[in-house]
């Protein structure tokens, strides 16, 4: 007994020596583990410079692995590994990347309170320490979202207040998201780019609305619509926040679908744009939250080519306040990434950012929180790769933590999250849907770019494709960055069974071994 606690605080000592506390691995039952952290345990991560001509790289996998760290060395050689050989071009520059990041609602952050101080601090590190995945963005709704415990949204009363004189945050800012907003500030080494998105004004600025149908702002409240932004701006800096960016509204084609029903803006594109031609952009810009960026669209790809062209359409000034786009990633399955260049081709100025996406969300599809989950983390990994391949900028999860239901959730619109919080246990656990978000936002921060990674295969006589569905068809998906710390940054999803891949930089190349259904993240300098 005492040889094998001797043999345990060795192990222990040794990774602590190496820097990173392993996963603690539970067997849920489900497709791969979870790590569990508890008020005294953690699994971190923290991230090696590579030395010269050598890389570092990161593996997680479906048997387990998660940030496994190893270390190889890059060779001069014409020799190209088969069955296929990544070949990065440092010198092809794309977008500069934003960040990445997750969605603190109400549910999310009264879960996050829900624990104790102790499990609530290494909740923040495991997300935004350099111990942790080093989030860098944020996104916070204004207001009440389906995931409330209840309807709510600001200045519900009095009713027809033009003037919002009772405008006030809630309970929920102020005990929940506020709080734990901060905290995540503190642990950051960077700035945390907030963006903020209204669900729902008060039932009284729309035309038939109680939460549970989807109504159209009235025309006389165009205005007051605007204001409602600018009060929850300078209610947010009042409380020590600063907003980046705004939306302008969380997913407005929803009023037109038959889904099931919460808080919710309908817009048509007519209306949408002379609101914000005529109202939210003037008001903004004109005040003294000039800088905070706006951002359009904020619903499903699929609504690109009808919605977004209509609207820019009728309203080409528009293009004067927009300053990038917002896209889910929940209608995938039926709109191609190429949709997304209807907007840079056009507009190579703007930006788009992923604003929204989760597992479990789609009608039917059980169970909604579906523990140690791999199919999960290759639906995520696999639409992040491909829109950073499309030019997005930054790419943000939806809720940054649930319950073991999926919830709460006011209309019982349960969902998964890469954590899930079990309070009563002392604990939380860490799905693969975690390492998903960390394989990118902890080795492609801010300020990086994303390059061209052109594969070389043995021996294929496939006939070639288009680029977007060979990516999403490929066994090994990739992409390719170079960070502002003048490294490469290439992130490889496996599909498939294990494997030996090449790597190549000009002359220098390393052939690396992968795991079977596999992320790996690898890194090294860019002048090996
Ligand atoms: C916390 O987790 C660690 C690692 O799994 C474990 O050794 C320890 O017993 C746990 N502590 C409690 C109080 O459960
Ligand atoms: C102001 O709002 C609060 C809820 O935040 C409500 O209780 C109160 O009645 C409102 N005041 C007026 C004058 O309507
Ligand atoms: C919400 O409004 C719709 C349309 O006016 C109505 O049919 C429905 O009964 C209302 N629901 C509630 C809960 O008030
Ligand atoms: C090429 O593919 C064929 C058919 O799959 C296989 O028989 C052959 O061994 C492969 N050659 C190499 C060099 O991998």
């Amino acid at each position: 007994m005492a040889r094998v606690k001797v043999l345990c605080l060795l192990s222990i000592l040794v990774q602590v020596i190496k820097g990173d506390k392993p996963c603690a691995a539970r067997d849920v039952g489900g497709e791969s583990v979870v790590c569990v952290c508890n008020a005294s345990y953690c699994d971190t991560i923290t991230r090696v410079s590579p030395g010269e001509g050598e890389y570092v790289m990161y593996t997680s996998s479906r048997a387990g692995s998660r940030f496994k760290k190893s270390f190889g060395k890059f060779k001069t050689t014409n020799k190209v590994t088969c069955p296929v050989t990544f070949v990065v071009e440092p010198g092809t520059k794309h977008q500069t990347i934003k960040g990445f990041g997750a969605a603190i609602t109400d549910s999310a952050a009264i879960n996050w309170m829900s624990l104790s101080p102790k499990l609530r601090e290494k909740f923040i590190d495991t997300y935004f320490s350099d111990k942790g995945i080093e989030y860098t963005m944020l996104r916070v709704p204004i207001g009440g979202t389906d995931f409330s415990t209840h309807k709510y949204a600001y200045n519900e009363l009095p009713k027809n207040d033009i003037f919002l004189s009772n405008f006030s945050l809630s309970q929920e800012d102020f005990k929940y998201k506020i709080p734990m907003i901060k905290q995540a500030l503190a642990a950051s080494r960077v700035p945390l780019d907030v963006v903020a998105t209204l669900w729902a004004p008060p039932s009284w600025m729309v035309e038939t609305s109680n939460y549970t149908t989807c109504g159209r702002l009235q025309l006389k409240y165009y205005s007051t619509l605007a204001d409602y932004h600018l009060k929850f701006l300078e209610h947010y800096e009042r409380a020590g926040i600063r907003i980046w960016a705004i939306t302008t509204t969380n997913e407005p084609a929803n009023g037109f679908l038959p889904l099931k029903r919460f808080n919710c803006l309908a817009w048509t594109p007519h209306h949408m744009g002379l609101w914000i031609v005529g109202h939210l952009g003037p008001k903004i810009r004109g005040s003294k939250f000039r800088q905070v960026k706006i951002l359009g669209i904020d619903d499903q790809r699929h609504t690109i080519p009808l919605w977004f062209i209509a609207t820019m359409e009728e309203h080409p000034a528009l293009l004067y306040y927009l300053d990038g786009f917002a896209i889910h990633d929940y209608s995938n399955l039926f709109a191609p990434p190429e949709q997304l260049t209807l907007i840079t081709r056009p507009h190579p100025e703007k930006f788009i950012l992923s604003t929204e996406f989760c597992e479990g969300a789609t009608p039917g599809q059980e169970p909604k929180v579906d523990l140690g989950s791999w199919t999960r983390l290759q639906s995520y990994i696999s639409n992040i790769l491909t829109d950073l391949n499309f030019d997005t900028v930054g790419w943000l999860d939806w809720n940054i933590c649930l319950d073991e239901q999926g919830g709460p959730a006011w209309n019982g619109n349960f969902v998964d999250s890469p954590v899930i919080v079990a309070p009563l246990k002392g604990e939380f656990y860490k799905q693969p849907m975690f390492y998903a978000m960390g394989h990118v936002s902890k080795f492609i921060p801010r300020g990086s770019r994303r390059i061209d990674v052109r594969t070389v295969k043995c021996n294929t006589t496939a006939a070639p494709e288009s680029f977007s569905f060979v990516q999403q068809k490929e066994v090994i998906q990739s992409a390719a960055f170079v960070t502002p710390y003048e490294t490469v940054v290439v992130v490889l999803h496996n599909k498939g069974p294990a494997t030996t891949v090449g790597v190549q930089l000009c002359s220098q190349h390393a052939s690396i071994n992968i795991e079977a259904e596999s992320i790996v993240t690898v890194e090294f300098n860019k002048m090996t």
